[in-house]
């Protein structure tokens, strides 16, 4: 790596360079039947915080805390072969099943109805996925009914049988999932998987012409069949869906900090990819519509790998993927929030995989408490504070080489203009890992704008992390940020991620 000692930075911010409005949606999360994210995560009917339905309040609480608009469901790789009838109805007839996914035993104590009732206490619109692993046409088809139809047919009025009278209303779909990975169960080459999305879809937008489809892109930007499997997908499900899925996940495996969290040009380059790919298949159809994408798995996914290959085969609920995230994780989850704002004309959904226990930033233990992982603070203030029109920054910055990256920035940013509320809010992310960042930012077109706040998260030690009895890592607020003259001079600490905050008519 070749350290670069100039520590300092240009950026500038114009309130007419617009990328786009954010959807909330791309703060979404996921909850997988994986795990303890479901049982001795948001469902523990013994805790001492369980509601009337068994959900732990403390749980809610902190969902609710992330403002999280979306939340996926039921899997993942679990999905590719679930049945989702075994998880509705009276509890004490559904099925103990093998989950061949994650070798584990699954109770169908917790399904479709239960965690729609959950979503609903967080605040959250429901992604659904559906079987295409194992399964088809019909049970998608008649997944959707069970769903959203009111009433006055067999899988509507079983529904209501069961105690739901008004139908969910669940908008987004998922037409399977990594259906291109050779882990999943029933696997497809992308001819098959693009035929027998197409004609899915067809089918569950008869029986509700409202709903919005995901088709399954890449499990990564590694895959080898990447991006051929989207085009060749995208020949035949063009048409009906609205979205193309993307998933990634990283790991610093070589303990190569500097690398590790240059990963994000790699998620960048993924992104523009997917989209070049679309917009080949839009001028190729001559199709006036778009093709949006949904960035519906990301995050860092490494540190539970050895153990989980311990984990006793069908348990139920086993402590699976229960990666504890470091300091250096924080920053790149940080960074990869950035990404997706930067790309949001064409990113309309995302969800951080996944929300509790597993993969997550929020952690529980069963019958006892709950804590913040790293990762939940960049995540909570771009999701509380990044909503508005993303805009374009132009910036100079110092840059470094690594072992898989050249030219990588040290600065690694993302801004939102709130025009209801008159705020700007930058996001920021110093990647060296010796210097700390003075970055001089031209915000001319924000007359009358003060720093309300400049919230730092800083750590000695990369690989410091938070246990539930201690938090290494959490936000500070910084005071050596300052506005002279129509320039912000944001002083970013080495290896750090930052939020400033502005507003206009705050004094300071
Ligand atoms: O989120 C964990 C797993 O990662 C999901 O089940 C799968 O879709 C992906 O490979």
């Amino acid at each position: 790596m070749t350290l670069n000692t100039t520590s300092k930075a240009k950026m500038i911010i114009d309130k007419s360079f617009k990328i786009s409005e954010v959807n909330p949606r791309i703060y979404g999360s996921f909850i997988e039947q994986l795990g303890r994210a479901v049982y001795g995560g948001i469902f523990e009917p013994t805790h001492a915080t369980a509601d009337e339905d068994g959900f732990r309040q403390d749980v809610i609480n902190l969902v609710k805390e992330l403002n999280v608009p979306i939340i996926r469901y039921p899997g993942g790789n679990m999905v590719s072969a679930y049945n989702w009838e075994d998880g509705v109805g009276p509890k004490e007839s559904r099925p103990k099943r093998l989950d061949l996914a994650w070798n584990s035993l699954e109770t169908n104590e917790v399904g479709t109805n239960e965690f729609v009732s959950w979503a609903k206490k967080v605040d959250a619109e429901v992604m659904m996925a559906v079987n295409l692993g194992t399964r088809g046409i019909d049970a998608a088809r008649n997944l959707v009914e069970y769903s959203n139809h009111p009433g006055g047919t067999y899988w509507s009025d079983l529904r209501k049988s069961h105690g739901y009278q008004d139908p969910h209303n669940i908008k987004v779909w998922c037409l399977g999932n990594e259906m291109d990975g050779p882990w999943q169960i029933g696997m497809k080459t992308a001819y098959e998987y693009g035929r027998l999305a197409a004609e899915t879809a067809k089918a569950m937008r008869l029986v509700d012409p409202t709903i919005e489809l995901v088709s399954c892109g890449s499990s990564g930007s590694g895959m080898e069949t990447f991006p051929q499997w989207e085009a060749e997908t995208l020949e035949h499900t063009y048409e009906y869906a609205d979205y193309i899925s993307l998933h990634q996940y990283y790991g610093n495996r070589d303990n190569d900090t500097a690398n590790y969290i240059a990963n994000t040009l790699d998620m960048d380059n993924f992104i523009k990819t997917v989209i070049a790919t679309c917009d080949y298949m839009k001028a190729k159809k001559r199709s006036k519509k778009t093709m949006n994408l949904s960035f519906d798995e990301w995050n860092v996914w490494f540190h539970s790998n050895d153990q989980d290959k311990q984990v006793e085969p069908w348990s139920v609920a086993p402590p699976l993927l229960e990666d504890i995230y470091t300091f250096e994780d924080a920053i790149l989850v940080g960074s990869m929030l950035n990404t997706l704002l930067k790309h949001s004309d064409r990113v309309k959904m995302a969800c951080m995989a996944q929300l509790v226990n597993v993969i997550a930033p929020i952690m529980t233990e069963t019958g006892g408490g709950i804590w913040k992982q790293t990762i939940f603070y960049p995540y909570y203030y771009t999701s509380v504070y990044g909503r508005g029109t993303a805009l374009h920054s132009i910036v100079d910055s110092p840059k470094y080489d690594s072992k898989d990256y050249t030219d990588v920035p040290y600065l690694d940013q993302s801004v939102v203009y709130n025009e209801e509320t008159e705020e700007l809010v930058i996001f920021a992310v110093n990647r060296n890992l010796e210097n700390q960042l003075l970055v001089d930012v031209d915000i001319r077109s924000f007359e009358g704008y003060g720093l309300v706040e400049h919230v730092v998260l800083e750590n000695e030690d990369p690989k410091a992390i938070n246990t539930i009895t201690n938090e290494q890592v959490k936000p500070h607020t910084n005071s050596k940020s300052y506005i002279e003259n129509g320039t912000l001079t944001a002083v970013l600490p080495k290896l750090s991620w930052n939020m400033l905050r502005l507003k206009k008519n705050e004094e300071k």
